[in-house]
């Protein structure tokens, strides 16, 4: 075949097609470094709360248990939130002279939730279930880190995809042994002790084990997505 083009233009073509693959190359990268980032997922970030609430206060200096304000933790999808009364049974007396405390006032009023902003929320095609986690011995701080050291609350994990997958892949290293060491704030693995075994004690294992179905895989894209 004849040369179409000259030695000079060829080798120029070649230098920019090199120089595009490069550049593709290093824009994925960090198109990828980006995307698993803390910051792009609002990690430590804390949102506009209605009232300067904090878990440092109430969990850690009170040392106040979890579920006195999330009742749902340990049976239902969501944790639940605390109710304008909750906090009154302690607030009570101090709140009509204090302005921070207006919106449990109005919620109260309203027969309304307080309008916490959320820093956790999953897109709608995600799916979640808290008590699964709990019993399962997945214990708050392996997802939301240390809450009662707060003054504000923020996102302690990014909570994408591939974090989720990193441990539903081999769930069995982070599980405790019980759904009560999950709320365990002093728990500590015993040095050389075993895991729990894989799937032991979770509810899927006892779900299935009775009816001789077969336990989906919790990679299945149909465990998180509806
Ligand atoms: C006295 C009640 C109370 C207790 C006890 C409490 N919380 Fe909370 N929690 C709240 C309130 C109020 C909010 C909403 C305001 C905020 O985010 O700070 C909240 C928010 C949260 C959030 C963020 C929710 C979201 O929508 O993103 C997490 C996570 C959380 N709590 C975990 C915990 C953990 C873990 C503990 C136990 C160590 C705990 N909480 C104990 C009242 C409480
Ligand atoms: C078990 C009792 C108890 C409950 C329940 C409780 N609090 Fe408190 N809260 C306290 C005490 C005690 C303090 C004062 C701590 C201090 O000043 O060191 C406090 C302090 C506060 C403060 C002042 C914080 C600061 O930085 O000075 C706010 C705001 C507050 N609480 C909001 C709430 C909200 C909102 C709820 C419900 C989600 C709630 N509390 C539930 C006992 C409680
Ligand atoms: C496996 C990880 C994981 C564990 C373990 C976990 N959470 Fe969560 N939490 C999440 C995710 C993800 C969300 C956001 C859920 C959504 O948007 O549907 C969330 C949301 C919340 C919320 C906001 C209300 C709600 O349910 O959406 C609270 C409060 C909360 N978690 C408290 C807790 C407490 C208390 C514990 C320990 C008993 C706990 N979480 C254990 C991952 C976890
Ligand atoms: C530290 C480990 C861990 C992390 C992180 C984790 N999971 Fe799980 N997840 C588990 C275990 C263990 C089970 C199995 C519980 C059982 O067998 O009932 C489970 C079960 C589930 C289930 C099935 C619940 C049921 O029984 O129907 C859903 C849905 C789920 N996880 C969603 C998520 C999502 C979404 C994330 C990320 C935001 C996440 N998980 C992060 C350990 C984890
Ligand atoms: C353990 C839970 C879990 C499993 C299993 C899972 N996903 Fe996801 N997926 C998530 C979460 C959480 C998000 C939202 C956060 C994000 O975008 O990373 C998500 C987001 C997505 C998105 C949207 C991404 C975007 O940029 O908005 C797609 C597409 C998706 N998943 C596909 C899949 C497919 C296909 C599978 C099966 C091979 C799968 N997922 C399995 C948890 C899961």
């Amino acid at each position: 075949m004849p040369q179409v083009f000259s030695r000079r233009a060829d080798a120029r073509l070649h230098l920019a097609l090199w120089v595009g693959a490069g550049a593709a190359l290093l824009a994925a990268g960090a198109a990828f470094v980006a995307a698993r980032a803390g910051s792009t997922w609002a990690v430590g970030r804390p949102a506009a709360q209605p009232i300067p609430y904090s878990h440092a206060i109430h969990a850690g200096q009170l040392g106040l248990d979890c579920r006195y304000c999330h009742a749902s933790v340990e049976s239902a999808a969501s944790a639940g939130m605390p109710t304008a009364e909750t906090c009154l049974g302690c607030h009570a007396r101090v709140w009509s002279v204090d302005a921070q405390f207006a919106p449990l006032r109005t919620a109260l009023a309203l027969g309304a939730p307080v309008e916490w902003s959320s820093v956790h929320r999953l897109p709608e095609h995600v799916r979640f279930h808290h008590g699964a986690h709990t019993q399962a011995g997945v214990a708050c701080e392996t997802c939301h880190g240390r809450v009662w050291e707060m003054p504000r609350t923020v996102k302690a994990e990014p909570l994408h995809m591939g974090w989720c997958l990193d441990c539903h892949r081999d769930p069995a290293p982070r599980l405790r042994p019980s759904a009560e060491a999950a709320f365990d704030r002093d728990w500590r693995p015993v040095p050389g002790a075993p895991p729990s075994a894989p799937g032991a004690g979770t509810l899927a294992a006892l779900r299935y084990e009775h009816l001789g179905v077969e336990v989906p895989p919790l990679t299945r894209c149909s465990i998180c997505h509806k």
